[in-house]
Protein backbone atom coordinates (compact mmCIF):
# COMPACT_ATOMS: atom_id res chain seq x y z
CA UNK A 1 0.00 0.00 0.00
CA UNK A 2 2.53 2.42 -0.73
CA UNK A 3 0.14 4.77 -2.35
CA UNK A 4 -0.90 6.05 0.56
CA UNK A 5 0.56 9.15 1.84
CA UNK A 6 1.44 9.02 5.31
CA UNK A 7 3.21 12.59 6.06
CA UNK A 8 -0.84 14.02 4.61
CA UNK A 9 -2.33 11.56 7.45
CA UNK A 10 0.03 12.27 9.80
CA UNK A 11 -0.20 16.23 9.52
CA UNK A 12 -4.17 15.99 10.22
CA UNK A 13 -3.27 13.63 12.94
CA UNK A 14 -0.93 16.29 14.52
CA UNK A 15 -3.83 19.37 13.88
CA UNK A 16 -6.62 17.07 15.26
CA UNK A 17 -4.35 15.94 18.75
CA UNK A 18 -3.06 19.79 20.04
CA UNK A 19 -2.47 20.32 23.58
CA UNK A 20 -5.69 21.62 25.28
CA UNK A 21 -7.77 21.28 22.17
CA UNK A 22 -10.99 18.20 21.65
CA UNK A 23 -12.45 16.99 19.27
CA UNK A 24 -16.24 17.46 19.37
CA UNK A 25 -18.70 14.80 18.77
CA UNK A 26 -21.44 16.27 16.78
CA UNK A 27 -22.37 13.22 14.46
CA UNK A 28 -25.18 11.99 16.15
CA UNK A 29 -27.38 10.53 13.26
CA UNK A 30 -31.01 11.85 12.66
CA UNK A 31 -32.76 9.16 14.92
CA UNK A 32 -30.28 9.67 17.49
CA UNK A 33 -30.92 13.73 17.48
CA UNK A 34 -34.45 13.35 17.10
CA UNK A 35 -34.59 11.29 20.08
CA UNK A 36 -32.71 14.06 22.23
CA UNK A 37 -34.89 16.58 21.53
CA UNK A 38 -38.07 14.41 21.13
CA UNK A 39 -37.13 14.74 25.49
CA UNK A 40 -37.00 18.52 25.39
CA UNK A 41 -40.11 18.98 23.14
CA UNK A 42 -37.94 20.17 20.61
CA UNK A 43 -39.48 19.69 16.75
CA UNK A 44 -37.88 16.93 15.05
CA UNK A 45 -37.31 18.72 11.67
CA UNK A 46 -34.16 18.84 9.87
CA UNK A 47 -34.34 23.14 10.33
CA UNK A 48 -34.32 22.56 14.15
CA UNK A 49 -31.13 20.06 14.02
CA UNK A 50 -29.63 22.71 11.29
CA UNK A 51 -30.21 25.26 14.25
CA UNK A 52 -29.29 23.65 16.97
CA UNK A 53 -25.61 23.04 14.94
CA UNK A 54 -25.30 26.44 14.10
CA UNK A 55 -25.34 27.11 17.80
CA UNK A 56 -22.62 24.80 18.63
CA UNK A 57 -20.37 25.08 15.22
CA UNK A 58 -20.87 28.91 15.19
CA UNK A 59 -20.32 29.55 18.82
CA UNK A 60 -17.64 32.16 18.89
CA UNK A 61 -14.32 31.57 20.15
CA UNK A 62 -15.01 27.51 20.42
CA UNK A 63 -12.06 27.33 17.89
CA UNK A 64 -10.19 27.83 21.48
CA UNK A 65 -11.01 24.29 22.54
CA UNK A 66 -11.68 22.03 19.70
CA UNK A 67 -9.50 21.13 16.77
CA UNK A 68 -11.99 18.98 15.14
CA UNK A 69 -16.01 18.19 14.91
CA UNK A 70 -17.40 15.21 14.02
CA UNK A 71 -20.51 15.80 11.17
CA UNK A 72 -23.43 13.53 10.61
CA UNK A 73 -24.39 13.15 6.17
CA UNK A 74 -27.01 15.76 6.62
CA UNK A 75 -24.96 18.31 8.61
CA UNK A 76 -21.57 18.66 6.40
CA UNK A 77 -24.58 20.15 3.45
CA UNK A 78 -25.60 22.90 5.83
CA UNK A 79 -25.28 26.21 6.17
CA UNK A 80 -25.97 28.79 8.93
CA UNK A 81 -29.00 31.06 8.57
CA UNK A 82 -26.86 33.23 6.44
CA UNK A 83 -26.67 30.74 3.88
CA UNK A 84 -22.97 30.05 5.04
CA UNK A 85 -22.03 26.54 4.62
CA UNK A 86 -20.84 24.88 7.75
CA UNK A 87 -17.66 23.54 6.30
CA UNK A 88 -16.68 27.21 4.83
CA UNK A 89 -17.42 28.58 8.51
CA UNK A 90 -14.91 25.79 10.24
CA UNK A 91 -12.24 25.86 7.96
CA UNK A 92 -12.25 29.97 9.19
CA UNK A 93 -11.78 28.89 12.60
CA UNK A 94 -9.11 26.60 11.45
CA UNK A 95 -11.74 23.40 13.08
CA UNK A 96 -10.88 20.34 11.05
CA UNK A 97 -13.64 18.41 9.26
CA UNK A 98 -14.69 15.34 10.23
CA UNK A 99 -17.81 12.88 9.26
CA UNK A 100 -19.32 10.07 10.64
CA UNK A 101 -19.31 7.11 7.75
CA UNK A 102 -20.58 4.03 9.29
CA UNK A 103 -24.49 3.33 9.05
CA UNK A 104 -25.12 2.18 12.29
CA UNK A 105 -26.12 -1.08 14.16
CA UNK A 106 -27.48 -3.72 12.82
CA UNK A 107 -28.14 -7.15 14.81
CA UNK A 108 -25.38 -9.85 14.59
CA UNK A 109 -27.20 -12.71 12.78
CA UNK A 110 -27.12 -15.93 15.49
CA UNK A 111 -25.76 -13.96 18.29
CA UNK A 112 -28.66 -12.58 20.64
CA UNK A 113 -27.80 -9.25 21.60
CA UNK A 114 -24.26 -8.68 19.82
CA UNK A 115 -24.22 -6.19 16.80
CA UNK A 116 -22.11 -5.32 13.61
CA UNK A 117 -22.07 -1.94 12.03
CA UNK A 118 -23.01 -1.52 8.48
CA UNK A 119 -21.71 0.90 6.04
CA UNK A 120 -18.82 -1.04 4.01
CA UNK A 121 -21.10 -0.97 1.05
CA UNK A 122 -20.17 1.50 -1.22
CA UNK A 123 -17.88 3.38 0.89
CA UNK A 124 -15.02 4.56 -1.12
CA UNK A 125 -17.40 7.14 -3.56
CA UNK A 126 -18.64 8.16 -0.25
CA UNK A 127 -15.32 8.88 1.42
CA UNK A 128 -14.39 10.41 -1.62
CA UNK A 129 -17.62 12.86 -1.48
CA UNK A 130 -17.06 13.91 1.60
CA UNK A 131 -13.63 14.61 0.83
CA UNK A 132 -14.49 16.99 -1.74
CA UNK A 133 -16.79 19.16 0.75
CA UNK A 134 -13.79 19.57 3.26
CA UNK A 135 -13.56 16.24 5.55
CA UNK A 136 -10.22 15.31 6.75
CA UNK A 137 -11.14 12.47 8.94
CA UNK A 138 -13.98 9.71 9.48
CA UNK A 139 -15.52 7.91 12.04
CA UNK A 140 -16.83 4.33 12.44
CA UNK A 141 -18.18 3.01 15.24
CA UNK A 142 -18.64 -0.74 16.89
CA UNK A 143 -20.25 -1.50 19.48
CA UNK A 144 -19.94 -4.37 22.61
CA UNK A 145 -22.59 -5.13 25.62
CA UNK A 146 -20.74 -6.29 28.29
CA UNK A 147 -23.14 -9.54 29.90
CA UNK A 148 -22.53 -12.87 31.52
CA UNK A 149 -22.41 -14.25 26.97
CA UNK A 150 -21.08 -10.99 25.81
CA UNK A 151 -19.40 -9.78 23.86
CA UNK A 152 -18.57 -12.81 21.66
CA UNK A 153 -14.85 -13.59 20.21
CA UNK A 154 -16.70 -14.00 16.91
CA UNK A 155 -18.30 -10.00 17.13
CA UNK A 156 -14.98 -9.11 18.31
CA UNK A 157 -13.05 -10.42 15.30
CA UNK A 158 -16.24 -9.41 13.10
CA UNK A 159 -16.85 -5.66 13.96
CA UNK A 160 -12.30 -5.76 14.40
CA UNK A 161 -12.45 -6.65 10.46
CA UNK A 162 -15.22 -4.08 9.31
CA UNK A 163 -13.30 -1.37 11.29
CA UNK A 164 -10.15 -2.65 9.64
CA UNK A 165 -11.35 -2.28 6.07
CA UNK A 166 -13.12 1.07 6.93
CA UNK A 167 -9.53 2.35 8.10
CA UNK A 168 -7.94 1.41 4.73
CA UNK A 169 -10.45 2.80 2.43
CA UNK A 170 -10.01 6.01 4.37
CA UNK A 171 -6.40 6.09 4.44
CA UNK A 172 -6.39 5.07 0.77
CA UNK A 173 -8.08 8.40 0.36
CA UNK A 174 -6.13 10.24 2.44
CA UNK A 175 -8.77 10.56 5.18
CA UNK A 176 -7.48 9.46 8.93
CA UNK A 177 -9.76 7.34 10.31
CA UNK A 178 -11.41 7.48 13.77
CA UNK A 179 -11.57 4.01 14.74
CA UNK A 180 -14.33 4.13 17.95
CA UNK A 181 -14.88 0.56 19.17
CA UNK A 182 -17.00 1.28 21.74
CA UNK A 183 -17.42 -1.22 25.17
CA UNK A 184 -20.76 0.03 26.32
CA UNK A 185 -21.78 1.80 30.07
CA UNK A 186 -24.67 -0.03 30.32
CA UNK A 187 -24.79 -3.26 32.77
CA UNK A 188 -24.12 -4.01 36.41
CA UNK A 189 -20.11 -5.63 35.72
CA UNK A 190 -17.61 -4.22 37.83
CA UNK A 191 -14.41 -2.29 36.29
CA UNK A 192 -12.81 -6.10 36.26
CA UNK A 193 -15.11 -7.37 34.31
CA UNK A 194 -14.83 -4.17 31.75
CA UNK A 195 -10.91 -3.71 31.93
CA UNK A 196 -11.31 -7.78 30.55
CA UNK A 197 -13.53 -6.72 27.98
CA UNK A 198 -11.72 -3.69 26.83
CA UNK A 199 -8.49 -5.51 26.61
CA UNK A 200 -9.84 -8.39 24.45
CA UNK A 201 -12.21 -5.80 22.19
CA UNK A 202 -8.33 -3.34 22.17
CA UNK A 203 -6.21 -5.96 21.08
CA UNK A 204 -8.74 -8.08 18.63
CA UNK A 205 -8.94 -4.60 17.04
CA UNK A 206 -5.38 -4.39 16.53
CA UNK A 207 -4.92 -7.92 15.34
CA UNK A 208 -6.90 -6.29 12.45
CA UNK A 209 -5.54 -3.05 11.75
CA UNK A 210 -2.12 -5.03 11.54
CA UNK A 211 -3.51 -7.62 8.83
CA UNK A 212 -4.84 -5.34 7.03
CA UNK A 213 -1.56 -3.18 7.23
CA UNK A 214 -3.44 0.05 8.19
CA UNK A 215 -0.80 2.84 9.35
CA UNK A 216 -1.46 3.11 12.89
CA UNK A 217 0.69 6.63 12.71
CA UNK A 218 -2.42 7.74 10.19
CA UNK A 219 -4.94 6.70 12.53
CA UNK A 220 -6.91 7.94 15.74
CA UNK A 221 -8.32 5.75 18.53
CA UNK A 222 -11.77 7.08 19.77
CA UNK A 223 -12.24 4.64 22.84
CA UNK A 224 -14.45 4.37 25.84
CA UNK A 225 -13.15 4.57 29.32
CA UNK A 226 -12.51 1.98 31.56
CA UNK A 227 -16.04 2.17 34.12
CA UNK A 228 -17.95 0.07 36.44
CA UNK A 229 -21.31 -0.35 34.79
CA UNK A 230 -23.66 1.66 35.09
CA UNK A 231 -25.99 -0.28 37.24
CA UNK A 232 -22.63 -1.31 39.05
CA UNK A 233 -23.42 -1.68 43.22
CA UNK A 234 -20.18 -0.01 43.85
CA UNK A 235 -18.67 1.92 41.21
CA UNK A 236 -15.27 2.59 41.06
CA UNK A 237 -13.92 6.25 41.73
CA UNK A 238 -12.39 8.99 39.18
CA UNK A 239 -8.85 7.76 40.46
CA UNK A 240 -9.66 4.16 39.72
CA UNK A 241 -11.02 5.10 36.70
CA UNK A 242 -7.62 6.90 35.65
CA UNK A 243 -5.76 4.11 36.88
CA UNK A 244 -7.19 1.38 34.86
CA UNK A 245 -7.85 2.81 31.64
CA UNK A 246 -4.25 3.80 31.78
CA UNK A 247 -3.20 0.50 32.52
CA UNK A 248 -5.54 -0.59 29.67
CA UNK A 249 -4.61 1.43 27.31
CA UNK A 250 -0.54 1.07 27.78
CA UNK A 251 -1.00 -2.77 27.36
CA UNK A 252 -3.27 -2.86 24.12
CA UNK A 253 -2.53 0.28 22.10
CA UNK A 254 0.88 0.03 20.33
CA UNK A 255 2.45 3.43 20.87
CA UNK A 256 2.90 4.54 17.18
CA UNK A 257 -0.86 5.24 16.82
CA UNK A 258 -1.64 8.94 15.94
CA UNK A 259 -3.79 9.62 19.34
CA UNK A 260 -6.25 8.16 21.62
CA UNK A 261 -9.56 9.97 22.26
CA UNK A 262 -12.10 9.09 24.15
CA UNK A 263 -16.19 9.40 24.00
CA UNK A 264 -18.21 9.76 27.20
CA UNK A 265 -20.59 6.98 26.66
CA UNK A 266 -23.20 7.80 28.77
CA UNK A 267 -21.14 9.07 31.87
CA UNK A 268 -23.07 12.69 33.19
CA UNK A 269 -21.29 15.68 31.66
CA UNK A 270 -19.26 16.10 35.25
CA UNK A 271 -18.37 12.48 35.63
CA UNK A 272 -16.94 12.28 31.92
CA UNK A 273 -14.53 15.44 32.49
CA UNK A 274 -13.12 14.31 35.99
CA UNK A 275 -12.44 10.78 34.56
CA UNK A 276 -10.38 12.44 32.00
CA UNK A 277 -8.92 14.93 33.62
CA UNK A 278 -7.54 11.79 36.29
CA UNK A 279 -6.64 9.62 32.94
CA UNK A 280 -4.59 13.24 31.70
CA UNK A 281 -2.89 13.25 35.57
CA UNK A 282 -1.09 10.05 33.89
CA UNK A 283 1.00 11.61 31.26
CA UNK A 284 3.27 11.86 29.21
CA UNK A 285 1.70 8.48 27.56
CA UNK A 286 2.80 6.72 24.21
CA UNK A 287 0.38 8.68 22.52
CA UNK A 288 -1.35 12.04 23.26
CA UNK A 289 -4.92 11.94 24.43
CA UNK A 290 -7.65 14.19 23.63
CA UNK A 291 -11.74 13.98 24.85
CA UNK A 292 -14.08 13.77 21.92
CA UNK A 293 -17.20 13.60 23.57
CA UNK A 294 -21.06 14.05 22.45
CA UNK A 295 -23.67 13.89 24.98
CA UNK A 296 -20.76 15.41 28.03
CA UNK A 297 -20.51 18.63 26.15
CA UNK A 298 -23.64 18.89 24.21
CA UNK A 299 -26.26 17.77 26.96
CA UNK A 300 -26.71 21.19 29.52
CA UNK A 301 -26.54 22.99 26.36
CA UNK A 302 -29.20 21.88 24.43
CA UNK A 303 -31.45 21.67 27.56
CA UNK A 304 -31.28 25.20 27.93
CA UNK A 305 -31.54 26.20 24.51
CA UNK A 306 -34.87 23.94 23.96
CA UNK A 307 -35.56 25.15 20.82
CA UNK A 308 -35.77 28.84 21.88
CA UNK A 309 -33.91 31.68 19.59
CA UNK A 310 -33.90 33.52 23.27
CA UNK A 311 -31.59 30.93 24.74
CA UNK A 312 -28.98 31.09 22.23
CA UNK A 313 -26.66 33.09 24.17
CA UNK A 314 -27.10 30.60 27.60
CA UNK A 315 -26.91 27.80 25.92
CA UNK A 316 -23.32 28.76 24.77
CA UNK A 317 -22.27 30.03 27.79
CA UNK A 318 -23.65 26.53 29.40
CA UNK A 319 -21.17 24.73 25.94
CA UNK A 320 -18.18 26.30 26.54
CA UNK A 321 -18.29 26.07 29.76
CA UNK A 322 -18.24 22.50 29.08
CA UNK A 323 -15.39 22.67 26.72
CA UNK A 324 -13.10 25.01 28.93
CA UNK A 325 -13.13 21.99 31.72
CA UNK A 326 -12.24 19.47 29.32
CA UNK A 327 -9.65 21.63 27.69
CA UNK A 328 -8.29 21.87 31.55
CA UNK A 329 -9.21 17.92 32.10
CA UNK A 330 -7.18 17.68 28.84
CA UNK A 331 -4.01 18.75 31.08
CA UNK A 332 -4.86 17.16 34.38
CA UNK A 333 -5.78 20.45 35.69
CA UNK A 334 -9.35 20.83 36.99
P1 LIG B 1 -20.74 10.30 23.53
O1 LIG B 1 -19.63 11.15 24.07
O2 LIG B 1 -22.10 10.85 23.80
O3 LIG B 1 -20.58 8.85 23.93
O4 LIG B 1 -20.60 10.33 21.95
C1 LIG B 1 -19.37 10.16 21.37
C2 LIG B 1 -19.47 9.46 20.08
O5 LIG B 1 -18.85 9.87 19.11
C3 LIG B 1 -20.33 8.26 20.00
O6 LIG B 1 -20.18 7.64 18.76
Amino acid sequence: MDHIEIEKLKSTVSKMMIDGKGVLAADESTKSCNARFQSLGIPETEEERRRWRELLLCAPGMEEYVSGVILYDETIRQSDSDGKLFTEILKEKGVLIGIKVDEGLQDYIGHTGETVTMGLNGLPARVQEYKSLGATFAKWRAAFKISEFTPTDDAIRENAELLARYAVICQEHDIVPMVEPEVLLDGTHDIEKAKEVTTKVLKGLFESLAKHHVHLDGLILKTSMVLSGKDSENRADAKTVGEYTVNVLKECVPAEVGGVVFLSGGQTPDEATENFNEIAKHEPLPWKIAFSFSRAIQNDALATWAGKSSNIDLAREAYMERLKNNSLADKGLL
